[in-house]
């Protein structure tokens, strides 16, 4: 590799992905590190998860949640706990929360909206939400009761295994078309991809970054692929693409396309992962927030639910009290030397994004 500064082309994005040997990529970590300091600074945001409603009616081949799982109880939160939750929030001293479900055709989006209304008149949290793919009214109604950021990974840039993964609903661009109407009603727009998906080349990892690029995406969210055994994915029942080049779905392999991430969009708010957490239950957190990440979703579920929102097994942080696991994880962040952020943390490429688009019109 020649280019060791400046913007990253094709060349350099390949070589760090099949680099995998740690010394080496020691270079990687603090490129990614000294982008992250430069351009968001050193305060980790803490977001608070709540996770709405386990209800899906898709079947997504890698999800434990989809509709094939007919034996999952399901549940649907009542506007009132998802408040509660969202005080919870409030007292942890956390900026937004983060409402995110299956896509549940129950979820009432007037009811959803004044609680969304609720959440940022009574707590002054930033709202951000992820619940599918919504249709354009409802997308529309809840930004008008102020939700201010939308999240929806499109999973994988390649056709054919975003097909193949999605049989419901087997379009990728009408994924994108989501996430471009969106950005168009003034959400901050997050987006990403699992790592090491079955029949997911290594160049298609590239094609992923080259994506968060183009769509010119707010908040980019990273994590290894993690096999539910009960999902038709991990089952053998998913014809995926054939493939020399399958990515790992490994901890270097997420670590690289986290850092990478950083360096293709500078400005976005990138979270180390409840899956990278789950994957490596001891160090995963640190070695997101060391290779570009800045950004933690705790999860504030009501207990009674939690372990019900399986999307993959052990999920981290299932069994922890709230309140231990925010000391616990204010303590590892200051251990790193990073301090915990205070207010909404909004998205310096959203906010770069929106001052330029004012001024283009000015
Ligand atoms: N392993 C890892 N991540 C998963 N997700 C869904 N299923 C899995 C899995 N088996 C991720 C998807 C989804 C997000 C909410 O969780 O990327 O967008």
């Amino acid at each position: 590799m020649q280019e060791r500064s400046g913007p990253m082309n094709r060349q350099d994005i390949l070589y760090w992905l099949r680099e995998r040997r740690p010394e080496h990529l020691e270079e990687l970590w603090q490129r990614a590190d000294n982008v992250r300091a430069r351009e968001v600074g050193e305060a980790v945001h803490l977001r608070g998860l709540v996770e709405i409603s386990n209800t899906c009616r898709r079947r997504c081949a890698y999800c434990g949640l989809g509709a094939h799982r007919s034996e999952l109880q399901r549940y649907r939160l009542a506007s009132e706990d998802i408040l509660a939750s969202a005080s919870r929030a409030g007292k942890l001293g956390y900026g937004t929360v983060v409402l995110q479900a299956g896509e549940d055709p129950q979820l009432d989006t007037d009811e959803l909206a004044r609680t969304v209304e609720t959440i940022r008149s009574r707590h002054g949290l930033a709202v951000t939400l992820s619940l599918g793919e919504l249709g354009g009214a409802a997308l529309r109604r809840l930004r008008d009761a102020g939700a201010d950021r939308y999240l929806l990974r499109f999973e994988t840039s390649d056709e054919r295994l975003y097909a193949a993964l999605h049989p419901d609903q087997p379009s990728l661009d009408r994924r994108l078309d989501t996430l471009r109407l969106s950005g168009e009603l003034g959400y901050e727009v997050g987006s990403g991809v699992m790592v090491g998906l079955p029949g997911q080349s290594v160049e298609t990892l590239a094609d992923d970054l080259e994506l968060f690029d183009r769509l010119e995406l707010d908040m980019i969210g990273l994590g290894p692929y993690l096999p539910h055994p009960d999902s038709p994915l991990a089952r053998g029942k998913v014809d995926v693409p054939a493939t020399d080049d399958q990515a790992h779905s490994d901890e270097i392999t997420a670590c690289v396309m986290v850092a990478l991430t950083r360096l293709i969009r500078p400005k976005a708010n990138i979270p180390a992962t409840t899956a990278l957490a789950t994957l490596c239950p001891q160090t995963g957190r640190e070695l997101g927030l060391r290779c570009g990440a800045n950004v933690i979703m705790p999860n504030l579920t009501p207990r009674a639910q939690r372990a019900l929102y399986e999307i993959y097994p052990q999920k981290a942080c299932l069994a922890e009290d709230e309140q231990t696991f925010h000391d616990e994880l204010c303590r590892r962040i200051h251990a790193l030397g990073r301090s915990v952020g205070r207010g909404r943390g909004d998205s310096p490429a959203f906010l770069a994004r929106t001052q330029a688009k004012r001024q283009e019109v000015s």
